[in-house]
């Protein structure tokens, strides 16, 4: 599934990059994209996703 249709990042990628650290849509696309977000519809989903794991990871502690 993709979560930005305009550059092609994949709920799968962001969760990886997530899991590898990364804890902001910049910084997400920074890794992911050449270029910052265009239409911008993608970046409350991004978000959440980005956030998800930061809310299990405290959780976890
Ligand atoms: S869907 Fe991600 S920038 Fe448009």
């Amino acid at each position: 599934m993709f979560l930005c249709n305009c550059h092609g990042i994949r709920a799968s990628q962001v969760e990886a990059a997530r899991d590898a650290g990364c804890r902001t849509v910049r910084a997400l696309f920074e890794r992911m994209a050449d270029a910052p977000p265009c239409c911008g519809k993608c970046i409350p989903e991004i978000r959440a996703a980005l956030e998800r794991q930061t809310m299990s990871a405290a959780a976890a502690e």
